[in-house]
Formats: C-alpha cells, sequence, structure tokens
C-alpha cells in the first residue's frame, strides 16, 4: 500500500468519525475524486488544445433532423470503418462548432444551478428529455426513478452503452460566480453536471453521425450514484438489455483539462460497510458470572478482525478493515445485553472484497461465541451501500486508450494509479465488459483545482465539447470494429 493510499484511508477515518451515524455523507467521502489529495505535478502537460488546434469545424450540425441529409461526412469520403484523422477531426469539428459548445455550457450551467440529490432528479431529467425530443433521439423513461435510456443508431447490434450519473450532493456551494446553485444546501460538486452535458453533447454528434453508426448506442442517464445505488436500479430495469460493452467517464481535478486517464484492471476499490449487533446477558458487574458479557466478546471480535487482512490477505493485493464504530453499556455497574460494533472494508478485486465480507461474518459470528454471546451482522446491502471495485476490461481499456489516443493526441492519455475511492459504475462491470475513465478539468488559471465533494469545486468548462467527442468516437469506433 503505497503512502498516498494510507493518507487517502486516514483522512476517510478521520472524516468518518466525525459522521459515524449518517451513512450518506460517509458514502460521499469516498466517491471518485472526493477522498484523493490534490497534486500540483500537471505542469508538464500542455493544454488539449495544442494538440487539436488544427481542427476544421466546418461539418454542419443539424441535431439530426433529417438522416439523409445529415454531412457531416462531408470531406471524409471514407465510412469510417477503418478510422483516420478524417473521422476524428470530424467528430471534432461538430463538438467544436462554437454555437454547439455554447449549448452544451448552457446545458451544464442550467443543471448547475439546479442541483437535486439522489433518485430527485426530476428536473434534470425533464431537461435531458427535452433535448432528446429536439433531437428527436428516441428513448425509454423512467428507470430507476428518473433514469433515461436513450439509443441511437441501426436499433440493431451491436450495443454499446454510454453512461453518465446526475445527482448532486448536499454541500452548500462555496463559489461565487454567475451560475451558482440556487438551491441551498445542494451543489454539483462532483461533476455530475458535467457529466449529464457531455452525455447530451454526445448524443447530438451521434445523432448527426447516425447514418454512418454499425449498431447502437445507448445512452444511460442514472440516478444517484452518491447514494443509493443508482446503477443497480438501472440495471434491474433492464439498462444493460442486449448490450456488450458499457463506457462512462468522470472529471477529474488531477489532471489538466481535457487530458484523459485510466488503467486496466481495478481503477476504485470496493467499499462496504458493517455493523455487528453482539448479543449477551446483562448483569451486575459485581458477579460476572450471572452474565455473558458481549464486551469482551466485542472486544476479542475486533482484535481478530485485525488479523484478516494482515494474516490472511496477499500483501500484493491491498485490502483494508477498520472498525470506526464500538457501542455498548452505560452503567458502571452493569454488563449490558448488547456491543455494536460497527466500520468498513475495501478491496480492488471482486474476490478479495465479497471475501472480505464473508470472513467479517464469520469472525464476528464465531468470535463471539468464543465467549458463550452470539452475533448478527449487516452489511446494509438493502441500504445500497455497498459498491463493489471498478475493475476495467482490458480490451475495453484499450478501447479508450486507442481512441482518446487518436483524438487529442498521446500526450493527452495519462495512466493512472487505482484509487481508494468507490463508484456505483461497478455494478455495471459485474455484468459486461466495461472501461471506466476520467476526463481532467484542471485549470489553475480558472481555479478549477478542488478534489470532487469540496464546496469549491468547479470545473474547466472547456472540457465538455471534448468529453462529448470523446464519448461519441468511444462509441461509434466500438460499432465500426464489432459490427
Ligand atoms: C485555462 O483557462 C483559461 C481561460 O479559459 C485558458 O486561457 C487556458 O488556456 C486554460 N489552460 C489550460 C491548461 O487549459
Ligand atoms: C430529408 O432530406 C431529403 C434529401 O435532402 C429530402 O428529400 C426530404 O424531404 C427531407 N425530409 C425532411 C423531413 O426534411
Ligand atoms: C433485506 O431485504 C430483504 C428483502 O426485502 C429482507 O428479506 C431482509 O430481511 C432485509 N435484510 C435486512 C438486514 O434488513
Ligand atoms: C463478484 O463476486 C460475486 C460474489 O462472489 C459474484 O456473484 C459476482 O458474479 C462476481 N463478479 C465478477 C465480475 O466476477
Ligand atoms: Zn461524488
Ligand atoms: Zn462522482
Amino acid at each position: 500500500m503505497n503512502p498516498l493510499n494510507q493518507y487517502v484511508l486516514f483522512l476517510s477515518l478521520i472524516f468518518s468519525l466525525f459522521f459515524v451515524n449518517s451513512f450518506l455523507v460517509f458514502v460521499n467521502s469516498i466517491s471518485p475524486t472526493c477522498s484523493s489529495p490534490s497534486s500540483d505535478n500537471n505542469n508538464e502537460y500542455p493544454a488539449v488544445f495544442d494538440a487539436i488546434a488544427s481542427i476544421n469545424p466546418k461539418a454542419p450540425l443539424n441535431a439530426g433532423k433529417n438522416r439523409t441529409s445529415s454531412s457531416c461526412s462531408r470531406g471524409s469520403p471514407t465510412s469510417c470503418k477503418i478510422w483516420d484523422v478524417t473521422c476524428s477531426e470530424a467528430v471534432l469539428g461538430l463538438a467544436r462548432k462554437p454555437d454547439n459548445v455554447e449549448w452544451i455550457k448552457g446545458l451544464r450551467r442550467k443543471i448547475h444551478e439546479n442541483p437535486e440529490l439522489a433518485f430527485e432528479e426530476y428536473e434534470t431529467s425533464k431537461l435531458i428529455r427535452t433535448e432528446l425530443d429536439r433531437m428527436e433521439i428516441d428513448y425509454r423513461y423512467p428507470l430507476a426513478k428518473t433514469g433515461i435510456r436513450a439509443w441511437i443508431g441501426t436499433g440493431g447490434p451491436p450495443f454499446v452503452a454510454i453512461r453518465a450519473d446526475m445527482d448532486a450532493l448536499p454541500i452548500q456551494e462555496g463559489v461565487e460566480w454567475e451560475h451558482k446553485s440556487k438551491v441551498p444546501g445542494k451543489m454539483h460538486a462532483c461533476g455530475h453536471d458535467a457529466h449529464v452535458a457531455m452525455l447530451v453533447g454526445a448524443a447530438k454528434i451521434l445523432k448527426n453521425r447516425e447514418h454512418l453508426l454499425k449498431g447502437t448506442v445507448i445512452l444511460l442517464f442514472q440516478p444517484a450514484e452518491e447514494a443509493g445505488n443508482g446503477a443497480k436500479r438501472m440495471i434491474g430495469d433492464g439498462a444493460l438489455e442486449n448490450v456488450e460493452a458499457i463506457f462512462a467517464v468522470h472529471v477529474s481535478h488531477e489532471h489538466p483539462t481535457a487530458t484523459i486517464g485510466s488503467r486496466t484492471g481495478p481503477l476504485l476499490a470496493g467499499c462496504g460497510f458493517f455493523r455487528a449487533v453482539i448479543s449477551g446477558r446483562k448483569g451486575l458487574a459485581s458477579n460476572p458470572h450471572h452474565s455473558v458479557d458481549p464486551i469482551l466478546a466485542a472486544s476479542a471480535a475486533v482484535i481478530s478482525l485485525q488479523g484478516i487482512v494482515s494474516r490472511e490477505s496477499n500483501p500484493l493485493d491491498s485490502q483494508v478493515v477498520s472498525v470506526t464504530s464500538f457501542n455498548g453499556g452505560s452503567n458502571l455497574n452493569m454488563i449490558p445485553d448488547t456491543v455494536i460494533i460497527g466500520g468498513t472494508f475495501r478491496a480492488f478485486s471482486n474476490a478479495s472484497f465479497y471475501n472480505l465480507l464473508q470472513r467479517i461474518q464469520e469472525v464476528v459470528v464465531e468470535q463471539a461465541g468464543v465467549f458463550r454471546c452470539s452475533a448478527t451482522v449487516d452489511f446494509f446491502e438493502n441500504d445500497s451501500t455497498i459498491y463493489p471495485p471498478t475493475v476495467n476490461d482490458d480490451r475495453m481499456y484499450e478501447h479508450v486508450k486507442k481512441v482518446a489516443t487518436d483524438l487529442l493526441g498521446p500526450q493527452n492519455f495519462r495512466v493512472v494509479p487505482p484509487m481508494m475511492g468507490a463508484e456505483d459504475f461497478s455494478f455495471y462491470t459485474q455484468i459486461v465488459p466495461a472501461a471506466f475513465y476520467y476526463i481532467g478539468v484542471r485549470n489553475e488559471t480558472l481555479g478549477s483545482i478542488h478534489t470532487g465533494h469540496s464546496p469549491y469545486f468547479m470545473i474547466d468548462e472547456d472540457v465538455l465539447p471534448i468529453g462529448a467527442a470523446v464519448h461519441a468516437s468511444i462509441a461509434e469506433r466500438y460499432l465500426n470494429e464489432h459490427g
């Protein structure tokens, strides 16, 4: 485990002590970009705009009103079946048309001004549907209460999905600017407003190029990433029907504007919480033999839980088990009936994550038994505070890398280390090959240097058209290569 992880864990633990009764807040603290200390070593990377300065944004953007008249491929006689620089230029040209840039920034600002919390994204969802209607893009609504599943293309296989999350956070915005949140105590402090804008922006590009698509792109607008496992409910409502691959992006203050970062394999940790009730029998402390002492049993359980990672786990496979809460007894003269302990666990592989869950259950129950107590362990599966690790599929990661490199230049792609944060995108990765990647929003001049979940979080909006172009290229090229 590297010092960064230890630092992040330390921060998380400190944080959890303050919010030990609020899982909502606690889960927020571990979402991506919120738990990583800022890095300042970005100056060596040139701005993305240098790389694409030669792009010719001449292709008309007709919002796909008429399939046959769509002419974005003008100047690009190829079908883009074999992707070349003309194809990249066509996509970027659409994205960077001045009126498109204004439109996509406007969308993001509207959403930023009206942040909505998990499963309450009604206005955000309505705004998206209005835009889809304007572009004559078909969709199914609702999934998972406020979610949307839109599609563009032939209507046939292959099906490739792109996902954006829509929810905001219970944080008071600290940034003073024209489009500051108008809702007290709520803020898009994780950039999900940008995620929505980039995906709607991608919809416009893809609709414009619909005649070139060799299959179907599914656009997923998902509620409740920060709390409530919206992804899980989206899947339950059919979000992944027919889908054979899925991609998603998260903005990151660690990388300069529009720089793409990702890695193959584990990217974000799995994150779970547990709460164990250890039951004995209460009695006067002066006569302990008339009671069954849950304090001793719980203490032994806490010690034994430390043995799972230190004695049973591969040291090269980072894992954490932390007990963060210990409650029982109120009378100094009585042995109590019960003690409640709780904590959290993290791992980077699916197998290790579910193994930890199973071992925490076994260790607590069996250690309680040693002292004649009984125990039950709750992992809050019903409260949706359990997030498996986000693990990128090798081929999907390579696809993202190739698309980003061809579109933005190799200097604008970085391999990033795994992070302790968690993301409910992991539920999709459990079902279909997937890749999750970051897009930089860091710009020292603008002051977009704050981590996600900070009241001072902000983005460099120049990222929006580029993010839309990356989404669109990932989807279109996937279909070309698998159709
Ligand atoms: C930061 O933003 C300013 C103002 O929009 C822009 O001029 C500058 O090029 C940006 N820098 C980077 C690294 O993107
Ligand atoms: C679509 O474009 C074709 C060819 O330019 C034209 O004949 C047709 O009338 C157009 N349809 C609509 C609905 O605009
Ligand atoms: C979780 O929900 C299931 C089904 O609704 C129920 O059977 C189970 O008892 C619940 N578990 C807890 C710990 O609340
Ligand atoms: C992860 O582990 C769980 C529990 O063992 C299993 O149900 C699930 O299919 C696994 N997912 C993957 C992607 O291996
Ligand atoms: Zn977040
Ligand atoms: Zn987020």
